[in-house]
């Protein structure tokens, strides 16, 4: 309802009264006041005269009522120590397919390899639950599908050149702008659930950590929209999902990578590869040729363009 008030008030020039709101929307006045009331105490600034309601402006907040198609399955919380764990608990209360936990700020975000994730008030942080019916061996396709849904977002949001580090990172102007985390709950041939954490630095300044990394803003000089990219970055991983088990999906990852057809080095569990990256086989192990001609390939790992 609030998401439908909101809209209302959004898309008419003047002032919209109580009556004609609840005559629209099949309530009573007092329930609208009640729920201006409420969107009030969420940080919106609606005027209220005798002519009726208008909408001063709104917080740049990821709140429910912002997505009305993600309705009840969308999550928010102001601070959290993880979206990642939130999104188990949820999942082991019964949180369906589609569920996003999303927050403002994290307190022990995560990152990839149990590195901390930096998570202050500007960026944006969600995990998504899916529950695809794909074999395990397809797991390492929700990376891809994920860097593939931000870096599309990026590009046509923000007219930026996002292009993806192997195996999972969006960079802008070769710095990373954007990580992402899955994990999977599965049995031998079938997988249970799969929830994709995203991190976006959006709009706070990370200078402090060096040239590797950059934020958003500091890139494009302003401020960004969370919402839009929030919003898009979703509606492109749901849409995705038909693509987990097509070939499609890795010529979308390889049109969009910075890694191959060039020098990098690679640190695995295994030890150091370094040569000339070739391309990446359909589970997304990137393929690389060494110095001496050989071929090697990389499952996992951390990986460097020098
Ligand atoms: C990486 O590049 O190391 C992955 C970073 C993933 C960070 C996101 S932020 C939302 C979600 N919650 C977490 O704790 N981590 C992921």
């Amino acid at each position: 309802m609030k998401a439908a008030i909101l809209s209302f008030l959004r898309n008419s020039a003047g002032e919209v009264s109580g009556e004609v709101l609840g005559k629209e929307l099949g309530i009573s006045r007092v329930s609208i006041w009640k729920h201006i009331v409420n969107l009030r105490q969420s940080g919106y600034i609606i005027g209220a005269s005798p002519r009726g309601y208008r909408l001063l402006s709104a917080p740049d907040l990821l709140l429910g009522c912002e997505f009305p198609e993600l309705g009840k399955k969308l999550h928010h919380f102001h601070s959290i120590d993880s979206t990642m764990d939130t999104a188990r608990e949820l999942i082991e209360s019964g949180a369906e397919e589609g569920t996003v936990v999303v927050a403002e700020s994290q307190n022990s975000g995560r990152g990839r390899l149990g590195r901390e994730w930096f998570s202050p008030q500007g960026g944006i942080y969600f995990t998504l639950v899916l529950k695809p019916k794909i074999a395990p061996a397809y797991a390492p396709r929700l990376n891809m599908m994920a860097s593939v849904a931000v870096a599309k977002t990026l590009r046509r949001l923000l007219g930026v050149d996002a292009r993806l580090k192997w195996p999972n990172d969006v960079l802008i102007e070769g710095r990373k702008v954007c990580g992402i985390l899955a994990e999977m709950g599965a049995e031998m041939d079938v997988v249970k659930y799969v929830t994709i954490g995203v991190g976006i630095n959006a709009n706070f300044s990370i200078a402090r950590y060096g040239t590797k990394v950059a934020s958003l803003r500091d890139l494009k000089g302003e401020k960004v929209s969370r919402k839009d990219i929030f919003n898009s970055v979703v509606k492109e991983l749901l849409r995705q999902q038909s693509l987990l088990t097509k070939g499609e999906l890795l010529e979308e990852w390889k049109g969009l990578s910075a890694t191959l057809n060039r020098e990098i080095r690679i640190e695995t569990p295994g030890g150091e590869i370094t040569g000339k990256a070739v391309d990446i086989d359909s589970n997304g192990a990137l393929i690389i040729r060494e110095k001496d001609g050989s071929l090697r390939t990389a499952i996992a790992g951390d990986c460097f363009h020098p």
